[in-house]
């Protein structure tokens, strides 16, 4: 596994894969876990040269949030990174990605607003903005993405549509932890208490699925019964919403297309989950 840390030397790589090789790429922030290496491993299966980056990205932290005590592990990540077959990490530094003048944003309307979007200010520009930049150094014909960053992968599939951008995602499932905790880097945040509280995300999924599958199609129903098990379990609700699992308008009522979607507050830690009713 070759490590890459400037530009410069990233755009000589993509240059010199002239015989053109599939490409896939593994874009990430790091502190991987095995919902990451399943994406390098899935890349693995597809392409012939794999390319991950790492890059804790500033700009779509708001001032508020978790960018200074956001995980950094880059000694295993490298190892992780190296066991599940990438041939290339791109280890870029904030005066690569954002040198002195950096002026340019990509902004993607509208379905930014809601959902994350609504109480993370700036957070979609940062990721849009990364991931442009990211897919036009590396050129990427696919870009491996995980299931859980439910709305990211369809921000960045809007994105990819409106720019012309020839790269394909593949959403990859999301992989939970034996007791169903999807993983996520931010989960070393919580205490142990904390992690126990955390189950109530995917407890409160289950719950949503059991009431449809018995004929409910209320989501006020559905909502209040997440969030008696949220609320029980010491969890602050910032969204728990029902939205159109392809074009993610929101739903009225329950149907075999809705995708829940939740952002819960555990202790300080913030996190997001999402899942079918069926
Ligand atoms: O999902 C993430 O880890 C990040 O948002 C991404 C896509 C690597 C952009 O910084």
């Amino acid at each position: 596994m070759r490590i890459i840390k400037s530009v410069a030397e990233m755009r000589k790589v993509t240059n010199s894969l002239t015989w053109k090789s599939k490409v896939g790429f593994v874009p990430t922030m790091g502190a991987l876990h095995k919902g990451h290496i399943s994406l390098a491993e899935a890349a693995r299966k597809e392409c012939k040269i794999v390319v991950m980056s790492i890059y804790v990205n500033p700009s779509q932290f708001a001032p508020n949030e978790d960018l200074d005590s956001y995980p950094r592990t880059l000694r295993s990540d490298l190892e992780l990174a190296e066991n599940a077959g990438v041939d290339y990490i791109f280890l870029p530094t904030d005066a690569e990605m954002y040198p002195e003048g950096y002026k340019t944003w990509v902004n993607v309307e509208e379905i930014t607003d809601i959902l994350c979007g609504a109480t993370r200010s700036g957070h979609f520009r940062g990721v849009t903005t990364i991931v442009t930049k990211l897919m036009n150094l590396i050129k990427p014909d696919f870009m491996y993405m995980g299931e859980k960053d439910f709305q990211q992968v369809a921000v960045l599939k809007k994105m990819i549509e409106d720019l012309n951008i020839s790269t394909v995602i593949k959403a990859c499932p999301t992989v939970r932890e034996s007791d169903g905790l999807a993983m996520s880097s931010r989960n070393t945040y919580l205490s142990p208490e904390e992690r126990k509280q955390a189950l109530c995300l995917n407890l409160s999924m289950k719950q949503a699925a059991a009431l449809y599958q018995r004929g409910e199609t209320s989501l006020t129903v559905i909502r209040n019964s997440m969030t008696e098990i949220i609320l029980a379990n010491q969890g602050r609700i910032d969204y728990i919403e029902f939205v159109d699992r392809d074009t993610l308008a929101v739903k009225e009522s329950a149907d075999d297309k809705t995708r829940i979607v939740l952002a819960v507050f555990i202790g300080k830690t913030r996190l997001i989950d999402n899942g079918d009713l069926v």
